[in-house]
């Protein structure tokens, strides 16, 4: 995977990618300021601006901050949050060169995916057919509380609705620390008896990756022949399932490890022992899906380890006793929007009992 390195700091990045408006100040030749808010995404390296909803009969350089970045290319552009407690104020401003990508250039197509990616109101919207505006940033400055999620009144509510599965990323490394912490808010997963009878491995090597492919692609092509599916059907879900794992930036697999489970001299309360800790594998993975989304990342659960543990505990020479779970990819989403499922309203879930 090549890295990407931008000047922005990892917190800096998660502060900015999180933020769903920023403030965009441009100047004209004479150095007149000007400044709008602006719905934007930003790939790592380059900050992008749809010019959106003009009537057809006007052209997008008649506006100002168009024309104002025709005649001085230089902006800044400022993403901040206010709240009543000030301990959570904070801004990152990026100062750079600002210029227009024109619909038909590769880095426009790649621009108005990743800003329909992030906003989902772009869907229904022409912008594929109009300039974006790109920000390269030069200067960074930040303040404030950078590294607290939310300043929402509902900030883990927030986080719970925000995530969603992600399958394409941006070529884009994903700093150690960030997965780190990733890694961390797993190990607070609820365990029965406190147990916490998983381990982890973190992928991130082209080459371990490839052989992780490899074997788990062995074992589903035979799965999937045994159920008489067509060849090329058969070759084309390999090459989609191969091409997840190779192209996320960072891979996290849970295994349950039995050997933390209690024993027990009845079958059935063996049994639901190997439940709870599933239950509990299932809590770390959650746990790690939202300390992903809290730093600016996005994330995918794969279940095909759970059909295959021998092959991927060779294939990572990791210890024979693990039973791998779940996979989650790791990155930067890249811009396909994510179709959500909608969820069953409350009342088709819920029952109260007084
Ligand atoms: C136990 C489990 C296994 C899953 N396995 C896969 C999988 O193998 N491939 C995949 O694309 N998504 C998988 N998912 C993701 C679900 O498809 C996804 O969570 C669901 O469609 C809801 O979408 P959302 O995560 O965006 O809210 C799995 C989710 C869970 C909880």
């Amino acid at each position: 995977m090549r890295a990407e390195t931008g000047i922005l700091s990892a917190d800096e990045t998660a502060f900015l990618t999180r933020q769903r408006v920023a403030r965009l100040a441009t100047a004209d030749a004479a150095g007149a300021p000007h400044s709008i808010p602006v719905c934007f995404a930003y790939n790592g390296r380059n900050l992008y601006i749809a010019l959106d909803e003009k009537p057809k009969d006007v052209r997008v350089t008649r506006l100002k901050r168009v024309r104002n970045i025709l005649e001085n290319p230089r902006v800044a552009l400022v993403a901040d949050r206010y709240a009543e407690d000030w301990d959570l104020l904070a801004y990152v401003m990026v100062r750079g060169r600002a210029g227009l990508l024109e619909p038909g250039v590769d880095e426009h197509t790649a621009a108005v995916r990743l800003l329909r990616g992030k906003y989902q109101q772009y869907e229904g919207m022409r912008i594929g057919e109009s300039p974006v505006i790109s920000v390269h940033p030069e200067r960074v400055a930040s303040w404030g509380a950078l590294d607290v999620a939310s300043g929402g009144a509902e900030p883990l509510l927030d986080a719970l609705r925000g995530r969603r599965s992600v399958r394409r990323y941006l070529d884009r490394e994903v700093p150690g620390v960030v997965i780190d912490k990733v890694v961390e808010a797993a190990r607070w997963a609820p365990s029965p008896h406190g147990t916490q009878p998983w381990r982890f491995a973190v992928v991130t090597q082209s080459e371990t990756k490839k052989r992780l492919a490899d074997a788990m692609g062995e074992e589903w092509r035979r799965n999937l022949e045994m159920d008489g599916q067509d060849a090329a059907v058969v070759e084309k879900r390999l090459e989609g399932s191969r091409g997840r794992l190779l192209d996320a930036p960072v891979l996290l697999l849970l295994c349950l490890y039995p050997g933390d489970l209690d024993a027990y001299p009845d079958p059935e309360r063996q049994r639901n022992e190997t439940v709870m800790a599933v239950q509990s594998l299932g809590a770390a993975a959650q746990n790690a899906l939202l300390a992903a989304y809290e730093q600016g990342l996005d994330a995918g659960w794969m279940c095909a380890p759970l059909f295959c543990p021998e092959e991927v505990t060779t294939a990572l020479g990791l210890d024979p006793e693990l039973v791998p779970h779940a996979l989650l990819t790791l990155g930067y989403a890249a811009g396909d929007p994510p179709k959500r499922r909608p969820r069953r309203p409350l009342d088709n879930l819920v029952v109260y009992r007084d």
